[in-house]
């Protein structure tokens, strides 16, 4: 009992200087370099690396090619591909039963979509 008001007291502390630690949120601007996005040179390698595995010509998971640029952009205009990669709750998450892709990776597929999937 002597020990349990201090211990108490010491775990509120720790508690209270654990919610104020800040956030380190990830600088996409400077960790990442969006200015020359190149679909060929810049996404599909991303995509080839990440996806290929499951979406490619031949036998693709749910019926969704990922490995040449008229496919992806249908699938980048109706939603699915940045919302499966994003993980915003209405597509399944992507890459399948793998962690999320980092986020320079989704910044440079964000800035392609962005930019109307020009074919570069
Ligand atoms: C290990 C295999 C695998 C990998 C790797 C993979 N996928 Fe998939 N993908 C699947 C399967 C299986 C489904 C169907 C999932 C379901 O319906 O629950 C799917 C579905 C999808 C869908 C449709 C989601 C929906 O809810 O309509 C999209 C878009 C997609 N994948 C994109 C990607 C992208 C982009 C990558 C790479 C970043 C990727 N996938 C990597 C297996 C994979």
């Amino acid at each position: 009992m002597k020990f349990f008001i201090p211990a108490l007291i010491l775990s509120c502390l720790l508690a209270l200087s654990c919610r104020h630690k800040p956030v380190i949120q990830p600088d996409i601007n400077n960790a990442c370099d969006t200015t020359n996005v190149s679909y060929r040179k810049s996404v599909q390698p991303i995509l080839n690396r990440n996806c290929g595995s499951c979406h490619s010509s031949g036998d693709p998971a749910h019926g969704i090619i990922l490995d040449n640029y008229k496919s992806v952009r249908i699938f980048a205009a109706e939603g699915s591909l940045y919302g499966a990669i994003t993980r915003n709750g209405e597509y399944a998450p992507m890459p399948y039963d793998a962690p999320k892709l980092d986020v320079c990776s989704i910044a440079t597929i964000h800035h392609r979509i962005m930019e109307g999937m020009k074919d570069n």
